[in-house]
């Protein structure tokens, strides 16, 4: 099949294009505004964009507060989240007025980042402290603004809960972070295999 995104006459009951572009890691956005109100949200539109020094992102779908609260404050904290706090995850994705703790709403405890202002949420397996690069709004082809807002931080600590490093790594096996499929569905990585890079690669 085939379909064009003018048209999206693709005939199925759901637009396919977040299953294409899947499995998604998520970003669970935890942030401050400039009154040092809390918020936290659940974003898989999410991913590491350099390594050293780490640039990671995330794209909002509308002016949502987590975007509203970076351009604030200037700062974020990237947790990732795990298979046993996924049900609390989708419970901070619920539309809560803005200035309503998500931390509150969900039954979680949050713990002091290091170099940043926004706290984690207790029990992840990893967080990233960020602080802000750049918002940009995206833009269609030929232009048009399209109110999706491209967020991009510069990690400046990162944090791993000890019991998910083995033989030197970072094992998501043990850490069980979940990630976004299509529709109502996530997975999880049980099982990993590796390929070596050729040499001379960058
Ligand atoms: C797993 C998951 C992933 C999500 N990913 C995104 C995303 O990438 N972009 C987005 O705009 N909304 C996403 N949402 C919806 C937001 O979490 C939701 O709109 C939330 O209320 C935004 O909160 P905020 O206004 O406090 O930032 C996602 C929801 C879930 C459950």
């Amino acid at each position: 099949m085939f379909y064009d995104t003018v048209s999206y006459d693709h005939g199925l009951p759901h637009d396919p294009v977040k299953a294409i572009v899947a499995p998604r890691p998520i970003g669970w956005i935890s942030t401050l505004d400039g009154q040092g109100r809390v918020n936290l949200a659940p974003y898989s539109f999410f991913n590491i964009f350099a390594s050293r020094p780490p640039i990671v992102g995330f794209s909002s779908e509308g002016m949502k507060d987590s975007v509203a609260f970076i351009q604030e404050s200037r700062e974020f904290v990237c947790n990732l989240v795990t298979y046993d706090m996924r049900n609390e995850m989708n419970a901070t994705s619920a539309p809560l007025p803005r200035g309503d703790s998500e931390f509150e709403h969900a039954g979680l405890e949050m713990e002091a980042s290091r170099l940043v202002k926004s706290p984690r949420v207790k029990g992840v397996a990893a967080a990233l402290e960020c602080k802000l690069v750049s918002v940009q709004e995206l833009t269609t082809f030929d232009g048009q603004p399209m109110d999706r807002y491209l967020v991009l931080g510069h990690v400046v600590g990162v944090y791993i809960d000890d019991r998910c490093i083995r033989d030197g790594r970072f094992d998501m096996t043990l850490a069980r972070t979940i990630a976004r499929c299509g529709y109502a569905d996530y997975a999880v990585v049980d099982e990993l295999f590796s390929i070596t890079r050729p040499l001379g690669g960058g």
